[in-house]
């Protein structure tokens, strides 16, 4: 009987770990289907290809030195870490209702991000579009 309430205790003080990290793990690469990117050096048809779907998807909304409808977006990869900008790309809604850093931007622009309809490829592109600017 103790024992078991031993079990229990551990399991339960193992558990608060797990969530709390995972928390944590959250706020810093966002919640999407993104949960690790391996990152080389920049690779320029790639980046090219992530200014293709940037200047047809996202250019109406962002420019990278000042504000239009979003946030400019030079030196975002300095500010996020790349799963978490892929995961805005790839899920905006979610992420600005349950990430704080997103939450915030909303609060500050007021206009809900869309899903621009890219997938996961375009996204990784798009954010070696970003690597090339910000270096
Ligand atoms: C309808 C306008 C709109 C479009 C289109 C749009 N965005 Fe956004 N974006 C926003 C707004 C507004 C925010 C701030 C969060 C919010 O309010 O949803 C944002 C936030 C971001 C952020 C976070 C910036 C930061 O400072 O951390 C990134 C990265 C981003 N967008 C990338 C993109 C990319 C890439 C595309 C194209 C695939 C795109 N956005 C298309 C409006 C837009």
């Amino acid at each position: 009987m103790r024992r078991t309430k031993y079990l229990v205790l551990i399991a339960a003080f193992a558990l608060s770990l797990l969530t709390t990290g995972c928390g944590e793990n959250t706020e810093e690469i966002g919640i999407g289907p993104v949960k690790s990117v391996t990152l080389g050096p920049v690779d320029k048809n790639l980046a090219d290809k992530g200014k293709e779907i940037f200047d047809a998807k996202c250019i109406a909304c962002h420019k990278f030195d000042y504000k239009l409808v979003g946030p400019p977006l030079k030196d975002v990869t300095k500010r996020r870490k790349p799963e978490w900008i892929m995961n805005m790309i790839l899920n905006p809604e979610q992420m600005t209702k349950e990430n704080t850093a997103a939450k915030q931007l909303f609060g500050q622009y007021l206009t809900q991000m869309t899903f621009q309809n890219v997938t996961q490829d375009d996204a990784r592109a798009v954010l070696e579009y970003f690597r090339m600017l910000d270096n």
